[in-house]
C-alpha cells in the first residue's frame, strides 16, 4: 500500500510530518458478541445487567456489533483516510476468566482485525485494559478457589501482566504500540468510590488500594510488553489527567486545588514517571488506607520502569473550590453519573464547579486551553513524547430527511481542540497524534447508548453506519495535513 503524504500547502496550521490522525474505541463499547467464541463475562457485563446501574438499562450485549463488522469499520476509516487506530483488546475474549492459557478464537478476532488494518495503511493502537476485567477476579464462582476480589487486591495486578504477555506474544508482530491501562483514575475512583462504573463498589480505603494495583499492574505489564516485544516497540498508559484549576486564587482554593491534583494525577504519575508516591498524597489520605502495607518493597522500582510514550485523555478542566460549610462536604455529580458516594477519596472538603456553561450532551464545559495546557505541563515536567490518546464530544446529532447528519457543534469541537493541540506544538510538545473519540456511536458506561460522541452515525435499530459532517471535515484535515 502506498502511503500518500498529505498535502499541508492549503494548511493555515501543518501538523508535524508522520502525526498519526486516528480515531479511538473501547472493546466494550462497540464489540457486542458478549458469549461468543469463548468469551467470559467481564464486570461490566454484570454490572450493566444489574437493574438501576445504566440509563435505560442499556447493556454492551449487542452495542454495535462490531465484532462482526468490523471489515466494513475498517474500510471506513480508510474511505476518511485515518493513518491510525486505537482500540481496546477485551481481556475476557483473549484470557476467559482472567487465568490460564489464551483463547486462540478470542485472538483471531484481534488478529483478523489487526491484519485488515494493516492492509488499509492503518496503525493499529492496542489498549490492554479498558475496564473489562474478568468477572472471575473480581467475584471468583463459589468454589473456584480463586483470590479474587478485583483491583482492590493484589493479585489482580499479577493477572493483569500474565494476560498482557499472552496478548504481546500473540498480537507483537502486528502491532507496535501498546497502551497498558485506559484512564485508570475511572477504574479505581468509578468503580471502587463512587460505584458510578463497575463493579459498582463503594469504598475509598478500596478505591486507593485499586489506584496502587493498577499502577503496579501497569508496571508488570510494561515489563511483559519489553520481554515479548522487538525493540522498536512503543509502551504507554492513557491517564484523563485533570486539568485542576481554582475557583480562586485564595489560599483555600489552591489547597483545594492541590488536594485533587494530588488524587488526580499526582497518584497515578508519581509513582509511574517519578516512581514515588507524593507525601501529600499519602497524608490527604492516611486515614483510608494503609500505605505502608500497601505499597510492598520494590513495587515503585517496577511500577517506574520507562515507557515510551505519554497517552493524554482530555475532555474538559477541573474548577474547584473549598466546600462551602453548608454543603456537607460532599463533592457532587462530577459528570461521570451521580452517586451519593465520593469518587475523590481524602478530599470531602472540596467543590466541584463548572468552568463554563458553553457545554456539550454530558454537561461536560468546552475548553480548548485545558488541552494545550496539559500538553505543555506533560512537556515540561516529564520531557516524554505525547499522544492525545482520546478527545470528543457527545451532542444529540439529528437525522435529516435525506438521511445525512449534520453535526456542526462536533466539527467546531474538534477544529477548537486541534487548534489547543497545535498551539502546545508551537509551544514545543513533542505530540505524535490525536486520537478522536470515537470512531462510531457506542455505549456510553452509565449513560448507554444515550449519548452520542461518534463522528460516524450508528442507527440502533438497524446498525447501519452513516459519517457525519464532523467525519468528512476530519477526513479532509487528514488529507490536508492541519487545519485550514
Ligand atoms: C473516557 C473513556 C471512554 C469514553 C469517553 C467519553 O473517560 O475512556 O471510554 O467513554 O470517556
Amino acid at each position: 500500500m502506498t502511503v500518500v503524504p498529505p498535502d499541508t500547502s492549503s494548511a493555515r496550521r501543518a501538523f508535524p510530518p508522520g502525526f498519526a490522525w486516528g480515531t479511538a474505541t473501547a472493546a466494550y463499547q462497540i464489540e457486542g458478541a458478549v458469549a461468543e467464541d469463548g468469551r467470559t463475562p467481564s464486570i461490566w457485563d454484570t454490572f450493566s445487567h444489574t437493574p438501576g446501574t445504566i440509563d435505560g438499562g442499556d447493556t454492551g450485549d449487542t452495542a454495535v456489533d462490531h465484532y462482526h463488522r468490523f471489515r466494513e469499520d475498517v474500510r471506513m476509516m480508510a474511505d476518511l483516510g485515518l493513518t491510525s487506530y486505537r482500540f481496546s483488546l477485551a481481556w475476557p475474549r483473549i484470557q476467559p476468566n482472567g487465568r490460564g492459557p489464551a483463547s486462540e478464537r478470542g485472538l483471531d478476532f484481534y488478529r483478523a482485525l489487526t491484519d485488515e488494518l494493516l492492509a488499509h495503511g492503518i496503525t493499529p493502537v492496542a489498549t490492554l485494559y479498558h475496564w473489562d476485567l474478568p468477572q472471575e477476579l473480581e467475584t471468583p464462582a463459589i468454589g473456584a478457589g480463586a483470590a479474587g476480589g478485583g483491583w482492590p487486591a493484589r493479585d489482580t495486578a499479577y493477572r493483569f501482566a500474565d494476560y498482557t504477555a499472552l496478548a504481546a506474544e500473540a498480537l507483537g508482530d502486528r502491532v507496535s504500540t501498546w497502551i497498558t491501562l485506559n484512564e485508570p483514575w475511572c477504574s479505581a475512583f468509578l468503580g471502587y468510590g463512587s460505584g458510578v462504573h463497575a463493579p459498582g463498589r463503594t469504598d475509598p480505603g478500596d478505591a486507593l488500594r485499586a489506584a496502587h494495583h493498577l499502577n503496579l499492574g501497569h508496571g508488570l505489564a510494561v515489563g511483559a510488553l519489553r520481554a515479548a516485544l522487538p525493540a522498536s516497540a512503543k509502551v504507554s498508559v492513557s491517564l484523563n489527567l485533570h486539568v485542576v484549576r481554582p475557583l480562586t486564587d485564595g489560599p483555600e482554593d489552591l489547597e483545594a486545588a492541590r488536594r485533587i491534583d494530588a488524587v488526580g494525577n499526582r497518584v497515578w504519575t508519581g509513582p509511574i514517571l517519578r516512581g514515588r508516591y507524593d507525601e501529600d498524597l499519602l497524608k490527604d489520605t492516611a486515614h483510608l488506607v494503609d500505605w505502608d502495607s500497601l505499597v510492598h518493597d520494590g513495587d515503585l522500582a517496577e511500577i517506574s520502569r520507562p515507557i515510551d510514550l505519554l497517552g493524554l485523555n482530555y475532555y474538559n478542566p477541573t474548577v474547584v473550590s473549598a466546600a462551602p460549610a453548608d454543603a456537607g462536604g460532599r463533592p457532587r455529580e462530577d459528570g461521570h453519573g451521580s452517586s451519593t458516594f465520593s469518587p475523590w477519596p481524602g478530599a470531602d472538603s472540596v467543590a466541584f464547579h463548572r468552568a463554563n456553561d458553553d457545554v456539550t450532551a454530558m454537561g461536560w464545559p468546552i475548553d480548548p486551553t485545558g488541552l494545550s495546557d496539559a500538553l505543555l505541563s506533560m512537556h515540561r515536567e516529564f520531557g516524554l513524547p505525547l499522544i492525545v490518546s482520546e478527545n470528543g464530544a457527545a451532542f444529540p446529532d439529528t437525522v435529516a430527511a435525506d438521511g445525512s447528519v449534520h453535526d456542526p457543534e462536533r466539527t467546531d469541537y474538534l477544529r477548537r481542540h486541534l487548534d489547543a493541540v497545535a498551539d502546545a506544538i508551537d509551544g514545543g510538545a513533542d505530540v505524535r497524534g490525536y486520537y478522536l473519540w470515537s470512531l462510531l456511536d457506542n455505549f456510553e458506561w452509565a449513560y448507554g447508548y444515550d449519548k452520542r460522541f461518534g463522528i460516524v452515525r450508528v442507527d440502533y435499530d438497524t446498525l447501519v453506519r452513516t459519517p457525519k459532517s464532523s467525519a468528512h471535515w476530519y477526513s479532509e484535515v487528514i488529507r490536508r495535513g492541519g487545519l485550514a
